[in-house]
């Protein structure tokens, strides 16, 4: 697979990168067998670049992508992420320099491994100056525990005084043909920056691929039943949306999935999707998508069937709460 090149330190990854966090949580149920099959077809594809997070599963998406690659550490660009602290139901945002202290220890631990490729701050409490979270980040970076920094879901503003402390490799942030609100402060400000964009939720959860049960239909314990984008009657717009992608993608002898992928590759050399999943079947299709290029009227035609700002509902039931 092609690499590319995520912010000014040079760090280098597949232009497509595996998420991993619906293997442990959130989509339904995973089996760990394929999930670990998932992985490393990944690696034989050359897909290095992995997504996990300290939450995902309280800990076991961790320990998880740290059994898999346990005989095959050097090939793969290891990502996670701390700040999201669970106690039961109840979550809070954790940026304080001892909290991060700990937190890397205790993903080194469950990943097994010496070191972090790219170590996010996965949410931001606005409580604690980020210059000073940043601080404790960099100090990891010389420690040795950690080779580069990044942030998620942080404002234009926020990424420019984290990136005066320490250089930030990339930001992570929800970004799909669905979800464009970065395109207007934040993308900008990523690129003066030479910050690069890793693209989480390229597919919009499943929504994209246009063959996602309805939410109704989803299992019980599937946190998608409850976004609403897919419920009532914004799942029923947002559907025929999908369906509008599928049907330039059919044209294109491609899926609705690989179109939404191959759409986020062509909207920047400094993009890196990372689509989740823990199917050999998807992990397949979606790797192919990293050799597509569209055309011009490909691309025309998924602008004039997407708008910017065509979906309807918010990307979580609360912008308020911290969520997944
Ligand atoms: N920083 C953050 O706050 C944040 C938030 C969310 C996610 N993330 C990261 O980003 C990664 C990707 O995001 P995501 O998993 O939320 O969303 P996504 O990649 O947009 O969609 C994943 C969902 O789509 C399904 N899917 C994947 N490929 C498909 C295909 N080719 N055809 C049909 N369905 C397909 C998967 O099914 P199966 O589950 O059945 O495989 C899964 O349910 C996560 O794994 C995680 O590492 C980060």
């Amino acid at each position: 697979m092609n690499k590319r090149t995520l912010g000014r330190e040079g760090l280098q990854v597949s232009a497509l990168g595996l998420g991993c966090m619906g293997m442990s949580e959130f989509y339904g149920q995973g089996d760990e067998k394929e999930s670990i099959a998932v992985i490393h077809r990944a690696l034989d594809l050359g897909m290095n670049f992995l997504d996990t997070a300290d939450m995902y599963g309280s800990g076991a998406n961790e320990e998880l992508v740290g059994r898999a690659i346990r005989d095959r550490r050097d090939e793969v660009v290891l990502a996670t992420k701390f700040g999201i602290r669970r106690d039961g139901a109840t979550r809070t945002v954790e940026n304080n320099p001892e909290y991060i202290r700990a937190a890397c220890d205790a993903s080194l631990r469950r990943l097994g491994v010496d070191h972090i490729d790219l170590y996010y701050m996965h949410r931001r409490n606005p409580g604690v100056p980020v210059e000073e979270s940043v601080g404790a980040m960099a100090e990891l970076v010389r420690q040795g525990k950690v080779r580069h920094l990044g942030l998620s879901e942080v404002s234009a503003d926020t990424l420019r005084k984290a990136d005066a402390v320490h250089p930030i490799a990339a930001l992570q942030s929800e970004y799909s043909l669905f979800t464009r609100g970065l395109e207007a402060e934040i993308l900008p400000a990523a690129r003066e920056l030479g910050v690069g964009l890793v693209a989480y939720s390229p597919i919009s959860r499943g929504l994209l691929s246009a063959t996602l049960p309805s939410a109704d239909e989803l299992p019980a314990d599937d946190f998608r039943r409850h976004l609403p984008r897919n419920t009532g009657e914004n799942a029923e717009h947002n559907r025929a949306l999908a369906a509008g992608v599928k049907r330039i993608a059919d044209a294109a002898g491609v899926t609705a999935a690989q179109l939404s992928l191959a759409w986020l590759l062509a909207q920047g050399a400094d993009i890196v999707p990372i689509p989740g999943t823990k199917r050999l079947k998807y992990l397949e299709e979606n790797a192919a998508a990293a050799d597509l290029t569209l055309t011009p009227e490909q691309l025309g035609a998924l602008a004039a069937a997407v708008p910017a700002d065509a979906v309807r509902g918010t990307r979580y039931p609360s912008m308020g709460e911290i969520e997944l």
